[in-house]
């Protein structure tokens, strides 16, 4: 039985891979609006995710280090050499699915088994958002080692949603998971991310970039 009031964790957290490795088949239902989702009132989400799809369509081609890709839902868009990772090997073999010149690994987002600089841009969707302070510095840290440039792709606050909480996940087979998440504003991002220029901050995604010498 787990507490209630358990301190903030996520990418190291074990319940949370299990979670995600349960997850993968069912995963691309939530940007989709499919399956439970279907019945979730969500205005103008078709929309901003064809928005971020097509921003990162539109990224330079380059080396691009997709951090925590999860089903590969956006790093199928990316251009160049590109590499995704992410701790679950089920979401890793659908990225492997969707990249027809690229590579998708098992590996940990924050301890990443690359050579400084080995990339020109890291980016990460839904994953730096629901890092606590700790995991948060070991991601940066990690990202800013092989990588000058970090493209972060989250979820944007909401008016009357908490900015930081344990959220209780119920999955197709109705089990239930509690997931450390939290909600984003632009200047939160930017003041989080070296002043990091803000993309795109829509009412579902918040889309920031930052870069370091
Ligand atoms: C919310 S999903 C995001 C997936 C995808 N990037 C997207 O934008 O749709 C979070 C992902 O983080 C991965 N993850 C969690 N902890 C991780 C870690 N320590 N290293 C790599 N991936 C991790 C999970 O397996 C999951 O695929």
């Amino acid at each position: 039985m787990r507490v209630v009031n358990q301190p903030p964790a996520f990418a190291r957290d074990i319940a949370t891979g299990d979670y995600y490795e349960q997850r993968a088949d069912e995963y691309d239902e939530w940007y989709l609006g499919e399956g439970h989702f279907a019945a979730r009132d969500r205005p103008g989400w078709h929309e901003e995710v064809g928005h971020i799809v097509r921003l990162v369509d539109d990224l330079p081609a380059g080396r691009t280090l997709d951090a925590a890709c999860g089903s590969g839902f956006l790093t199928r868009h990316l251009h160049g050499l590109v590499v995704g990772i992410d701790q679950s090997p089920a979401m890793v073999s659908l990225t492997q699915s969707r990249l027809a010149n690229g590579v998708a690994m098992v590996g940990d987002a924050l301890s990443l088994p690359f050579a400084d600089t080995a990339f020109d841009r890291v980016l990460t969707g839904h994953f730096y958002g629901h890092l606590p302070d700790d995991e948060r510095a070991a991601f940066l840290s990690e990202a800013s080692r092989v990588a000058s440039e970090l493209i972060v792709i989250d979820s944007a606050m909401r008016p009357g949603v908490a900015a930081e909480q344990w959220q209780t996940r119920v999955l197709n087979d109705r089990s239930e998971h509690r997931i450390f998440k939290r909600y984003l504003t632009g200047s939160q991002l930017s003041e989080e991310l070296n002043g990091a220029e803000i993309l795109f901050d829509g009412s579902w995604f918040i889309v920031a970039r930052t870069t370091w010498a």
